[in-house]
């Protein structure tokens, strides 16, 4: 029991993380905390929707359990598992399970990686019956007021055909966490990277120019993430040009048409 009481201290979030709001996600997330409602969060790839979780569990002084599906991700992962210990059947609680009985926000991120029959076990915790069914425990748990339920995924890249089910989807309010204007991109990076506004500016404006090459093949422009890598390096003395390349172009592409595309994009900025 101690154990519990530990892990999920540590899922606390003490100290306010830097998040910067670009539209009216906080209010509205907010509104779904008090109403007992899942939320579901789209967007690109670092684009802040985990920073964000990170800022609203600190908001809500709730612990943050987040669970990062994959295609592997079993009914039993999420729920918990009995397992054998010294000869005895010892029941664990999955991380989901966790959060329901401790009144945790469990943040399920990229949804769509996980199986079908996984993401059915979300159903009933997802409408208003706010329930979880424990089945091999014989359980049913319900969820406490404090408990809260988000997901994510990337409507870019995710194919049709991984999309969620709409019997999933029409239960959440979903988010819409595109990438902010380049005065706000370019806030975020300066202050995450320590860089000077002007030189995130420029990074933001190489990040929006690769955003619109998706009709050449690339799937997914750069991310705030990257430009906070590229600044990163620059403040601890590479040059921008190898920051751009080994932090934005290279993790970005291996076509060598594309590349030299984004090569040629980094020198008209820098
Ligand atoms: N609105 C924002 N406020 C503060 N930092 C942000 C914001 N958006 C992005 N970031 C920065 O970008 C990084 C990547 O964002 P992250 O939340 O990990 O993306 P995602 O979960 O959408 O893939 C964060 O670590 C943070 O440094
Ligand atoms: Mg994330």
């Amino acid at each position: 029991m101690q154990d519990i009481e530990q892990k999920i201290e540590e899922h606390h979030i003490r100290e306010e993380p830097y998040y910067l709001p670009t539209a009216n996600e906080l209010a509205v997330s907010l509104a779904a905390y008090a109403t007992g409602t899942p939320i579901l969060l789209k967007g690109p790839t670092g684009c802040g929707k985990t920073r964000f979780m990170q800022y609203l569990a600190w908001k809500l002084k709730r612990p943050l359990i987040t669970v990062s599906c994959h295609d592997d991700l079993s009914t039993g992962d999420l729920v918990g598992r009995y397992l054998i210990q010294a000869g005895e059947a010892v029941w664990h609680d999955g991380p989901l399970t966790m959060a329901v009985r401790r009144g945790a926000i469990c943040y399920l991120d990229e949804i769509v990686e996980a199986r079908k029959d996984t993401t059915v076990v979300i159903h009933p915790l997802a409408d208003d019956r706010r329930e979880l069914p424990v089945e091999k425990k014989g359980e049913l748990l319900v969820a406490p007021p404090e408990f809260m339920l988000a997901v994510s995924y990337n409507p870019g890249y995710q194919s049709v055909l991984k999309d969620l089910k709409p019997s999933t989807r029409q239960r959440f309010l979903a988010l819409d966490f595109d990438y902010p204007s380049l005065e706000r991109e370019a806030e975020i990076v300066a202050s995450e990277a320590g860089v000077e506004s002007s030189l995130a500016r420029s990074l933001v404006k190489l990040a929006r120019m690769t955003r619109g090459l998706k009709d050449s093949g690339l799937v997914e422009g750069a991310s705030t993430r990257l430009l906070i890598q590229a600044g990163k390096l620059v403040v601890q003395g590479i040059p921008i040009h190898s920051a751009c390349r080994v932090a934005i172009t290279q993790p970005l592409s291996d076509d060598p048409e594309l590349l030299a595309a984004l090569d040629e994009m980094v020198r008209s900025l820098f």
